[in-house]
């Protein structure tokens, strides 16, 4: 069988302004009784692992707060519901593994799931430069495939750290940092090549990635469900867990939507960590005992928390990916067919060259597209404006109308939702990868009373995400409390 990983386009994919006086103390004083909050924990970002951490640790007696930034938790989580059928078409998240920590937390909110990896009829290629066809001259075969997978599993089975976060050998072993073009080159696996490449948009050139960067979201569980299948909500609506979670969390005062931290104060030992937290509901004093940080970890998102040297050095190394999604409607685009991008020149892979679009895949609604576009790798959180997406992927659709009138009929192209998930796949470079970062930055866990998780501890993937926060970060948080 040709499996047509891009059908997983399944792997396709606001923020509130918040006004009020900045409060500049952490003086029991300086606030309404009522404003004080005390916590055992509390969670700073309510998007995947922040959501699923504060209800793992709920379940165990703790008690928690998050602070989320937008209003309303779940993060990449993206469901578009269709005022004309109701029907729901899930833009972020879309799959999930097959094992226990999904089935568990799905089921704690009743959310019945099923497989869910629905193949799309066909795809074709075209340059989005020119809007000309493009013709794939590298086609591996099925068993190619997956001999290359197999032979791409093997050494990534080498370092069992990675089921734990990314703890590696040390010193760092010299084929985790290559790139990956190297390793691709050295293992012969090219046929498994396009089906990652496309399956997982928003994560940069590939090729030029260290390899530790593509161990960390093409895991073995990946490519496990590539092959026996993912499961997903039966209801095809991703946010619905997010939504019972919220309510959950809201009912027992354990939330603060649109909020953020404006000041921190983390501590060693028992005297905790304070916040002063910006809300709708005027500003807050946390105190708790432990802080648990679940939001991408860039060194300008963290400058409300009291960094550390040590934390400044390691935070600011990262770079990222703009990765942005939306839904088009009168595009002129096929109800059947994917349409994606590649580079003619681009000899090997015929990858597209970066910013750009990826492909425009249909939606579960006829006369809908998909749309996902991305960048390479920058050390800008957000490298486009929402608008400079926008205008490039509207001129890309107009490129390959005029290029195939007998092909997209020409029209005026309009957006109904568009989501940015920059910064996206956060990662380091080669020589802080051999230099020890990933060493560095797991001996911050625990310090100064500060925990962390989320896809730049683990990868992006949400139930490897669950995974790690229920068996290795929650556990850690509670023991120090
Ligand atoms: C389009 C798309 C499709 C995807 N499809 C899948 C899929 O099918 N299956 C899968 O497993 N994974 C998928 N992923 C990957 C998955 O979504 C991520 O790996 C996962 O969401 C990462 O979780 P996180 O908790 O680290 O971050 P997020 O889910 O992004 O959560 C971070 C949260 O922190 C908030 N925040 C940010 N800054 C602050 C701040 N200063 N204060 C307070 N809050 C803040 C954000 O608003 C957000 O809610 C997809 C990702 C995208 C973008
Ligand atoms: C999930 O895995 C179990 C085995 O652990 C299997 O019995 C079940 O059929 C799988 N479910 C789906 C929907 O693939
Ligand atoms: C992963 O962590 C668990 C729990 O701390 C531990 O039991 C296990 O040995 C670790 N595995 C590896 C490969 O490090
Ligand atoms: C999807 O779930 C959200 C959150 O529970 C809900 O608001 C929305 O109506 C649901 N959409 C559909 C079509 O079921």
């Amino acid at each position: 069988m040709h499996l047509s990983f891009r059908s997983l386009s399944a792997w396709l994919l606001a923020s509130t302004a918040v006004a009020s006086a900045t409060p500049s103390s952490f003086n029991v004083a300086d606030f309404k009784a009522d404003d004080i909050i005390k916590r055992d924990v509390a969670v700073i970002g309510g998007g995947s692992s922040g959501t699923y951490s504060a209800i793992s640790l709920k379940d165990k007696g703790k008690s928690v707060i998050v602070i989320e930034k937008k209003g309303r938790l779940g993060g990449h989580a993206n469901t578009y519901l269709d005022p004309a059928t109701g029907t729901p078409v899930d833009m972020g998240i879309i799959v999930f593994h097959n094992i226990t920590v999904v089935k568990d937390f799905h089921k704690r909110f009743d959310i019945p799931m099923n497989r869910a990896d629905e193949f799309l009829a066909s795809e074709s290629f075209y340059d989005f430069r020119t809007g000309k066809a493009v013709t794939q001259t590298f086609t591996p075969s099925g068993e190619e495939m997956a001999a290359a997978f197999a032979a791409y599993l093997e050494q990534y089975s080498k370092y069992p750290g990675l089921s734990n976060g990314t703890i590696l050998p040390s010193p760092v072993p010299e084929e985790l940092y290559m790139p990956f073009g190297k390793f691709v080159e050295k293992y012969a696996i090219q046929a498994a090549i396009p089906a990652m490449y496309y399956f997982n948009p928003g994560v940069g050139d590939i090729l030029s990635n260290p390899v530790i960067e593509q161990f960390r979201y093409w895991s073995s569980h990946m490519a496990g469900g590539v092959v026996a299948g993912f499961l997903g909500p039966v209801s095809r609506n991703v946010s619905d867990l997010f939504a019972r979670a919220e309510a959950e969390l809201s009912s027992s005062s354990s939330v603060l939507l649109s909020s953020e931290v404006v000041r921190a104060h983390r501590s060693e030992g028992k005297s905790g960590i304070k916040l002063v937290v910006r809300t709708p509901s005027g500003p807050k004093l946390i105190l708790a005992k432990k802080l648990l940080i679940a939001f991408p970890p860039k060194h300008d998102f963290l400058a409300p928390f009291d960094l550390s040297a040590t934390e400044k050095t390691l935070f600011s190394k990262y770079i990222s990916a703009g990765y942005y999604v939306g839904i088009l409607k009168n595009s002129g685009l096929p109800n059947d067919e994917s349409i994606s991008n590649a580079a003619q020149d681009n000899t090997e892979f015929t990858f597209p060259h970066l910013p750009a679009a990826y492909s425009f895949a249909p939606s579960q609604i006829p006369g809908l597209q998909l749309v996902t576009y991305a960048t390479g790798q920058t050390t800008k959180s957000l490298p486009l404006s929402d608008e400079a997406v926008k205008a490039d992927i509207i001129n890309t659709i107009k490129r390959l109308q005029k290029q195939n009138p007998d092909k997209f009929t020409p029209t005026e192209p309009e957006f109904v939702v568009f989501h940015s998930h920059a910064p996206y796949n956060l990662q380091v470079r080669a020589k802080d990868i051999k230099n020890g970062f990933y060493d560095k930055l797991y001996k911050l866990q625990g310090q100064r009373n500060t925990h962390w998780t989320g896809a730049a501890w683990k990868g992006e993937d949400s139930s490897l995400l669950w995974k790690y926060s229920e068996e290795i970060v929650v556990p850690q948080v509670i023991a120090g409390l």
